[in-house]
């Protein structure tokens, strides 16, 4: 299953994570629009090897191996490294049974791979998905400047502000990891659109919707059943929502059709000094501030829309 040659080029940068690894059976499900030209994993649910390694059994489920996958940034760039195991288990994608993948990473670093192939490529014809802490995206944009006016865009789950945080009471876990990288990638000039948490808090995985993915009957539709019911878990006593949030495969989602998505041009600004609020995402949403408008901030969805989306896609893989 190849991708068609009109189909958006995208770079997914990831920590699988069972969102993550929904996000990218999503894009893998939709060759006619989306080219995976690779996976970078980075350090943030779990450890950079573990999520590597979670990258690589996701695309032997979806039947793509000849996806090169690369592994990243080892930890946060100034930051020690906070991980997740208490949401996502131990080897990050607890639930289903996946065998041990039978292909390997590639060489190359991830942050090298992530230059080199926005510096092959036609200016303004990649798209960035970022599902995890930005510090490969970082990193990239320190190394090699030049890159910035070629990235298309990037799109990224993280942040929160009407919400609030999740793991802490202002932060969301992705900008939390690592806030220094998400200020270098804010502040980069490339035009961004985030999937915060006042979205992705609406996308919520009701029994009814998550019946409905394993009513497909193949094996994506089984395992994402049985990753989802592991991670919503803690969410749900959590939140004491009916379903979780699902967070990541909303920025896929968009790409795909952005139309499901409301949002405002805005100015967001990263806390990166005090202890209390590390990670903030302060989001001009009223336009108070004068500051210029570097992000995209999408805050609502159809959350219908996105769930049907989502299992008529996975129905479409092994
Ligand atoms: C984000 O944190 C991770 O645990 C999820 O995979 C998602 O990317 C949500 O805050
Ligand atoms: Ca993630």
């Amino acid at each position: 299953m190849g991708a068609d040659v009109l189909a958006q080029k995208i770079i997914i940068d990831t920590d699988p994570g069972q969102d993550d690894a929904v996000a990218i059976l999503l894009a893998l499900a939709s060759p006619a629009e989306l080219d995976v030209l690779g996976i970078v994993a980075v350090a943030g649910n779990v450890s950079l090897e573990q999520n590597a390694r979670n990258a690589l059994k996701v695309i032997e489920l979806a039947g793509r191996s000849d996806i090169p996958v690369y592994a990243g940034s080892v930890r946060p760039i100034r930051r020690h490294l906070v991980t997740a195991e208490h949401v996502h288990g131990e080897t990050g994608l607890d639930g289903p049974d996946l065998p041990m993948p039978t292909t390997k990473l590639q060489a190359k670093h991830g942050v090298d791979y992530i230059v080199e192939t926005l510096l092959a490529h036609d200016a303004g014809t990649i798209t960035l998905c970022t599902l995890g802490p930005l510090t490969n995206i970082a990193l990239a944009l320190i190394k090699a400047p030049e890159i910035a006016p070629r990235i298309k865009e990037i799109v990224m789950m993280g942040g929160g502000y009407f919400e609030g945080g999740n793991i802490t009471p202002v932060a969301e876990f992705n900008i939390y990891v690592d806030p220094d990288a998400a200020d270098v990638v804010l502040r980069s000039g490339v035009p961004i659109t985030m999937a915060p948490l006042d979205l992705t808090h609406t996308i919520l995985s009701t029994p009814e919707r998550l019946e409905r993915i394993k009513a497909i009957g193949n094996k994506a539709g089984a395992a994402v059943h049985a990753m989802l019911s592991f991670s919503e878990r803690f969410d749900l006593s959590k939140y004491g929502s009916r379903g979780a949030p699902l967070h990541d495969p909303c920025v896929i989602a968009y790409v795909l059709k952005p139309e499901l998505f409301e949002g405002r041009h805005i100015n967001v600004t990263i806390e990166c000094a005090s202890e209390l609020t590390m990670g903030m995402t302060v989001a001009d949403y009223w336009g108070v501030t004068g500051r210029s408008k570097n992000v995209t901030y999408l805050r609502s969805g159809d959350a219908d829309g996105f769930y049907q989306l989502l299992t008529e896609r996975l129905a479409r893989l092994p």
